[in-house]
């Protein structure tokens, strides 16, 4: 079994290491556990947009450390050179992926502070860049603790809970958000069982979730995503736990394709569809959920998986990497400021006036 302590108990997502980022690459998982190193905006773009790393939280802080990388690959560039460069490196993180509002979220932050420090030494932005990309993640990891606490409040002892994707650690900078909730749940001396999806079609469920579950010894059972609405008909799920890559302001929620069908399925048979939500994942900016960018992403996802293809030569193909589940259907979301039932425009606005 492979080494993943951090000092949040789980695996260590991002980490820095002699003056550069390294992440784990969550293509190759679970066969090679093995990070790769990142020295620029453009090579963390590509880390971002190839899926090296991936989950809404976890892009947020990649993108964080690619302005700060930039900061120091331009070190020694002319004073003109080294603005534009900076402002290239947030042009091409921006581009990266669309859905989850973290990268921009980030990049806003980021922003801030090389605003800020602008006229300063180059080494101050250095300085200053890489200490806020370093709390970006910090911060990421207590929010999902504050998180965990609320959301492990809600499943019963035994509960056995489905969750969609991977919203775990390997999709923040460590416990996750859904799966942070499960451990939160276990920490607290809960016996909670898993049912993941395997998430067609990168498998984030099958890849990822459940090797994160195995490690820690977290009961888990894989489910193909056509066999939910099965288990639910015969009262094997007590509730679903999701993430987040974006909720609109009144509450409808995008998140990985095939959440929305979940959520559609956990109403007809009467049970809570929870979604693990940081505020930096609430779009206040878009009024609901026909507004949030869908990502369409490449046709070979579709027609295989790695080296083996199976769909027909010739056959069209269409790939929304995201749905949006509308907030009726949401039982509650659940944020480091607490839990919030039946999501809607003042509730949430109300999350960020206190
Ligand atoms: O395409 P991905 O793997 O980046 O999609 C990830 C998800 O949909 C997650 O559920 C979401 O980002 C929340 S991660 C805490």
């Amino acid at each position: 079994m492979v080494d993943v302590s951090n000092d949040s108990q789980s695996v260590e997502t991002l980490r820095w290491r002699d003056g550069r980022l390294e992440m784990i690459d969550q293509r190759v998982l679970p066969a090679r556990f093995e990070y790769l190193p990142y020295s620029s905006a453009s090579e963390v773009a590509e880390g971002i947009r190839s899926m090296v790393v991936r989950g809404a939280p976890a892009i947020g802080c990649a993108a964080a450390y690619g302005v700060a990388l930039e900061s120091l690959a331009l070190r020694q560039a002319s004073r003109e050179a080294f603005v534009a460069g900076m402002e290239k490196g947030f042009e091409v993180l921006a581009a990266s992926r669309p859905t989850a509002v973290n990268l921009f979220w980030a990049l806003k932050r980021m922003r801030e502070v090389w605003e800020a420090n602008k006229q300063g030494t180059v080494d101050e932005i250095v300085d200053r860049l890489l200490a806020e990309a370093h709390e970006v993640s910090a911060e990421d990891v207590r929010i999902n603790r504050a998180m965990g606490a609320y959301g492990a409040a809600l499943l019963p002892d035994g509960a056995r809970v489905l969750t969609h994707c991977n919203a775990g650690a390997l999709a923040t900078a460590g416990h996750g958000t859904a799966l942070g909730v499960f451990r939160s749940a276990v920490e607290a001396g809960k016996r909670i069982s898993v049912i993941a999806d395997e998430t067609r079609p990168f498998l984030q469920g099958a890849r990822l979730t459940a090797w994160e579950m195995v490690q820690e010894k977290i009961p888990v059972t894989l489910i193909t995503d056509n066999m939910a609405g099965h288990l639910m008909s015969r009262g094997e799920i007590d509730a679903v736990v999701v993430g987040t890559d974006r909720v609109a302001a009144n509450g409808d929620v995008a998140n990985k394709i095939g959440t929305y069908m979940v959520a559609v399925l956990a109403q007809r048979h009467g049970i809570p569809f929870y979604v693990a939500c940081p505020l930096s994942t609430i779009d206040l900016a878009i009024p609901d959920g026909t507004a949030i960018p869908i990502e369409e992403r490449s046709a070979d996802e579709v027609t295989g998986f790695r080296e083996c293809q199976w769909a027909a030569e010739g056959v069209q193909i269409r790939n929304p990497a995201f749905d949006v589940t509308p907030a009726e259907l949401v039982t509650a979301l659940i944020t480091e400021k607490g839990v919030v039932t039946q999501p809607n425009r003042e509730n949430i606005a109300a999350l960020f006036a206190s």
